[in-house]
């Protein structure tokens, strides 16, 4: 079954592939009007679940407004709604919904919670963050790149702050697109060696550099995410020990000229990124949001046409 789970167990040909298809399907839909459907609209009458065990503002429209355009619709759902929030097994939900649903798309809580429903479903399963990784959300970033001009292959990322589920997901696709990766993270914010190291076997360039500032230097993209992540429990310290991990004007003056910022939002000013920044010229955020849309309707295409 093509789930979308993890950049790493996919391959890398095929990440290209669903990179292009972006792309295309960007391009394809010009200036058309959002509710639009896409010329050729391949998923009519089918129907993707869109499951929320915690909070979202751009995978939840982005996801929906995808399936509008392909011809199909999301049937957005609490998890609290449901009867899993009541004990239901994640196996049962599984089976169930693969009598009567063409697929699934999670934000869970825990990343064993998306195996487990990957593990029983019937149909495809994409992930919509866990507290391991964030593979859509690299996707679209990776596209916003590739849109400004550059080659993956040629450039040089820094993640700074703290080392969390979306950083897990830049690490895997370092090992997939050929970019090289410095992260940038407090001790006891780093990635652990478990999660480098199958990275680093599938050919990903990375290098870990606590120094914001050194990290920075002539680095093409600067990438920054929130210092408290949904489920984390300690706020307080976690504000207090990455603040010098802020992305301020001088990290930015540290990278290349003209070099990118980007944040999958939701940004805290005046925390893990100066406003100044993320509201500057360099800043692609945006651009990022918007791209949430159409690589998603790649990755759907890949798990639903396979
Ligand atoms: N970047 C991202 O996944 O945003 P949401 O939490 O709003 O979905
Ligand atoms: N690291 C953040 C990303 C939100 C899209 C979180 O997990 O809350």
């Amino acid at each position: 079954m093509p789930h979308f789970l993890d950049l790493l167990a996919v391959p890398a040909s095929e990440l290209r592939a669903v990179l292009d298809e972006s792309h295309r399907i960007k391009a394809a839909r010009g200036g058309m009007p959002k509710g639009r459907l896409d010329k050729d609209a391949p998923f009519k009458g089918e129907t993707l679940a869109l499951i929320f065990e915690k909070s979202s503002t751009r995978t939840r429209f982005s996801f929906d407004m995808a399936m509008q355009q392909l011809g199909g619709r999301g049937l957005t759902v609490s998890a609290s709604d449901m009867q899993i929030g009541r004990g239901e097994t994640i196996e049962d939900t599984a089976k169930v919904l693969s009598r009567f649903i063409d697929g699934i798309m999670l934000r869970a809580n825990s990343h064993n919670t998306l195996l487990g429903l990957a593990a029983h479903a019937d149909i495809p399963v994409i992930n919509g963050l866990t507290d391991y990784n964030h593979p859509c959300q690299i996707m679209a970033d990776l596209q916003t790149l590739e849109e400004r001009g550059g080659d993956l292959s040629d450039m040089s990322l820094t993640w700074v702050g703290d080392g969390n589920n979306v950083a897990v997901s830049f690490i895997n696709a370092a090992a997939k697109f050929g970019f090289k990766l410095r992260l940038s993270c407090p001790k006891a914010y780093q990635v652990s060696d478990n999660i480098l190291a199958p990275a680093r076997a599938q050919g990903a360039k990375i290098t870990v550099i606590e120094n914001p500032l050194e990290a920075a230097q002539d680095s093409d993209v600067i990438i920054a995410d929130s210092f408290v992540s949904m489920g984390d429990k300690d706020a307080d310290a976690r504000l207090e020990d990455l603040m010098p991990y802020q992305v301020t004007d001088a990290i930015m003056n540290a990278a290349a000229k003209d070099a990118v910022f980007l944040h999958c939002l939701p940004a805290h000013r005046g925390e893990e990124v100066a406003a100044s920044v993320i509201d500057g010229p360099q800043s692609a955020v945006f651009d990022e949001a918007e791209n949430r849309l159409h690589a998603q309707k790649a990755i759907i295409r890949w798990c639903f046409d396979a």
